[in-house]
């Protein structure tokens, strides 16, 4: 029998595994060097595992499932790029753990929105957002600056983190407790928001 592609086509097991085989080989030629490639795996200049307290308030951000309405990646494309400042890029994300970039946009993308609003904005903002932009339908979140952060609990997730990787010092980890005593919530999560993006200069 020949081994033509009339042949290969009207064998279905064969045909299934041949194109496994050819989706799976273009698949690792893709995706495999992005795992060594420098651009995708060194944070950029600047950039340093998230201090305890920006670290706590990252949890908030996931604990309150902000991500269910705000995404964190500026696309390369110019409508995105005019309204929120430069395009994302991998090394800014190499100590997010898990990532938060996402892609549902019920409010607006939150990866460059450091240092745009004053720490003030942000807490009437989670407050009560109608307060700030009347046509919001943004929930608030009044509890956050109610409820203190529990400072002991930072030590284990920085352990965990640098477990995987990311070069928190002994030292560092012990000193995390000190760094959220009193420090509410809200504090935390708006030291998180404040940070986001700002080490790519993005406006004019
Ligand atoms: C139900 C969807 C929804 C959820 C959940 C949500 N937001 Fe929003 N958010 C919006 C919308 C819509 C806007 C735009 C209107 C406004 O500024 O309030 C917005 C705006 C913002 C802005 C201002 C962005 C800018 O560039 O002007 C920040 C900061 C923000 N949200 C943070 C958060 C945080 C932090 C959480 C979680 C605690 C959260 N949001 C949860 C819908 C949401």
């Amino acid at each position: 029998m020949k081994f033509s592609h009339a042949w290969i086509e009207k064998n279905p097991w064969l045909l299934i595994g041949l194109v496994t085989l050819v989706i799976s080989v273009g698949g690792a030629v893709e995706i495999v060097p992005l795992f060594f490639q420098k651009s995708t795996t060194e944070p950029i200049a600047g950039l340093k595992p998230y201090s305890p307290l920006r670290l706590a308030g990252r949890d908030i951000y996931v604990r309150e499932g902000c991500y269910n309405c705000h995404s964190q990646m500026v696309r390369p494309l110019r409508a995105e790029t005019e309204r929120y400042g430069h395009y994302s890029v991998a090394g800014e994300f190499v100590y997010d753990r898990p990532f938060q970039w996402g892609s549902k946009r019920t409010g607006p993308d939150l990866a460059r929105v450091g240092a745009r609003y004053s720490d003030e904005w942000h807490r009437t903002h989670l407050n009560n957002p109608r307060d700030v932009v009347p046509e919001s339908n943004m929930p608030s979140y009044p509890w956050l600056a109610k409820t203190r952060l529990v400072p002991d609990e930072i030590v284990p997730k920085m352990r965990a983190l640098k477990r995987l990787g990311q070069p928190y010092s002994e030292e560092e980890i012990k000193a995390g407790p000190a760094q959220l005593q009193d420090k509410t919530e809200e504090d935390a999560l708006v030291a998180y928001l404040q940070g986001l993006g700002t080490l790519i200069k993005t406006r004019n």
